[in-house]
């Protein structure tokens, strides 16, 4: 989608309503994963319903992620499950995979909306999982912030490996 960007300027007075949180959760909801098994867990922390739980989020943030995201209204943490539901499955293999999946169906959603939901890696695992009393068998895949994105009049054209590089045929 090419209207999707991962950008780091947004409004920061511009208040993402529950009422958005919600088609956005329901679109990663929806999602397929192996077996329905549904691996992924959300934890949201939103400036209108909980001030410390957000800033509590942003202390876990690498500091270059810190202090561009720092007025963001909306952060979530995305989990994966280690293991199936069922006990006989055992480890869920694709669980990584549908939780990705589950959280590019938000991400698109959000573009739609002009909204960015912005993925990051940059945060310190061990905090976020005593702070937020992350469950051992789940891995914290994500950070996304939901921003409103600031109006742009240009779009960058992506820098991209060239298709032959990865799609093969035959
Ligand atoms: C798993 C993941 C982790 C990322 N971590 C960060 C991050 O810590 N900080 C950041 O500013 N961007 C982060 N990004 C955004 C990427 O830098 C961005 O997606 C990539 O440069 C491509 O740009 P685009 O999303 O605008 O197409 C992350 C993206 C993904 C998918």
């Amino acid at each position: 989608m090419k209207v999707r960007h991962s950008r780091r300027s947004y409004d920061p007075d511009k208040v993402v309503h529950q009422e958005e949180i919600n088609m956005l959760i329901e679109d990663a909801r929806l999602s397929p994963s192996c077996f329905g098994d549904e691996p992924w867990r959300y934890i949201i922390c939103n400036k209108q319903s909980n001030q410390n739980s957000l800033k509590d989020l942003l202390s876990c943030l690498t500091e270059p992620n810190q202090n561009w995201i720092k007025n963001a209204q909306v952060l979530i943490i995305s989990l994966s499950s280690k293991n199936f539901r069922k006990p006989d499955k055992g480890k869920n293999f694709w669980a990584k995979h549908d939780t990705g999946a589950a959280n590019y169906a938000l991400i698109l959603l959000a573009a739609s909306m002009n909204l960015t939901a912005h993925q990051m890696s940059g945060f310190d695992r061990n905090k976020i999982e005593e702070k937020f009393n992350i469950p051992g068998d789940f891995n914290i895949m994500s950070v996304m912030a939901v921003v409103y994105a600031e109006e742009v009049t240009e779009i960058k054209k992506k820098a991209r490996r060239p298709i032959k590089e990865i799609f093969f045929y035959d």
